[in-house]
């Protein structure tokens, strides 16, 4: 079905996952209020049940899918029950995403096989399940929601932004072979934010450091909102992230000497 207006949100379907919490939470508002029908997913169904009564705020047309998105060989069915429910998806954002903060000596492989799983492989599959039909219909964007973490410095999450370095390449890849189709792939690279996304989970995982810059996921989803109003391949949620990226792209060898230089020898050397 043709969107209402030429606007890449207003009148699309789109369709956010990791939604229960966090930057996906507001993205859905913020989608739900620039005049998306939105689709959310995640798996505490409770914490969905409170984004869909705030999407409703703005009378939006809102679904809510329980899903638990490690389970590849589930995607897709959930994309068939996702289009059945609330029509072919225009927008896909690939928001799920979870940290595993250790250090490098001390993870596993089967531990960074689950980070990869869910921040890689599941925006890699449900892409996959959803390409055709946006192809078929040639419109569509695919955002994924990558982190500063490959941008900055990966101390103890070298695993997580391993698995966002994945996502951004293939990204890249996306946006380049799809050229023509009609549909775009896009990268919104969020630095630390007020979400779940820091809190303890399991006893292993040491804590995240206190950020004062941490900003409101309700400006990472206005981000994402001016991202996909754009024909830019990334986005970034303020400029001091952008200038960072930059400042490491230029010159990585000054940048992680710097890094090193502020951790000091104990951290370094042991
Ligand atoms: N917060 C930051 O500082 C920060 C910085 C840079 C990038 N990011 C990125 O931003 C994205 C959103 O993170 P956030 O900060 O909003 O974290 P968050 O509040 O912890 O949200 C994570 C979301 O993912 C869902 N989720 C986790 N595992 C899942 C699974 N197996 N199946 C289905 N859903 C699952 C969670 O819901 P359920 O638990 O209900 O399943 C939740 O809705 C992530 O990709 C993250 O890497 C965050």
């Amino acid at each position: 079905m043709p969107a209402a207006t030429d606007d890449p949100i207003t009148g699309r379907v789109a369709l956010v996952t990791g939604a229960s919490s966090g930057i996906g939470a507001a993205s859905a508002v913020a989608l739900a209020a620039t005049g998306a029908r939105v689709g959310i997913c995640a798996r505490r169904a409770d914490r969905l049940q409170e984004v869909v009564d705030r999407c409703h705020e703005h009378a939006a047309d809102v679904a809510m899918f329980t899903v638990d998105l490690a389970d590849l060989d589930r995607l897709p069915d959930f994309a068939r029950q996702v289009e059945a429910d609330l029509g072919a998806v225009d927008v896909l954002v690939n928001n799920v995403g979870v940290p595993k903060r250790r250090r490098m000596q001390d993870i596993t492989p089967s531990e960074i096989d689950d980070v990869m799983r869910i921040n890689f492989m599941s925006p890699v599959v449900l892409t996959t399940e959803l390409l055709p039909g946006m192809l078929d219909r040639g419109w569509g964007r695919i955002v994924n929601v990558s982190s500063m973490g490959t941008r900055s410095a990966a101390v103890r999450v070298g695993a997580y932004a391993a698995s966002k370095a994945a996502l951004e390449a293939w990204t890249e890849g996306l946006m380049l072979d799809l050229l023509g189709t009609g549909v775009m792939a896009q990268l919104l690279v969020p630095g630390t934010t007020k979400t779940e996304f820091a809190l303890p989970r399991g006893t292993d995982d040491e804590p995240f450091p206190p950020d004062s810059n941490a900003l409101e996921p309700e400006v990472v989803a206005d981000a994402l909102v001016a991202l996909l109003r754009s024909t830019d391949f990334e986005g970034f949620a303020s400029d001091d992230h952008a200038a960072l990226s930059a400042q490491k792209r230029s010159d990585p060898n000054a940048f992680l000497a710097m890094v090193r230089d502020v951790l000091g020898p104990s951290t370094t050397d042991k």
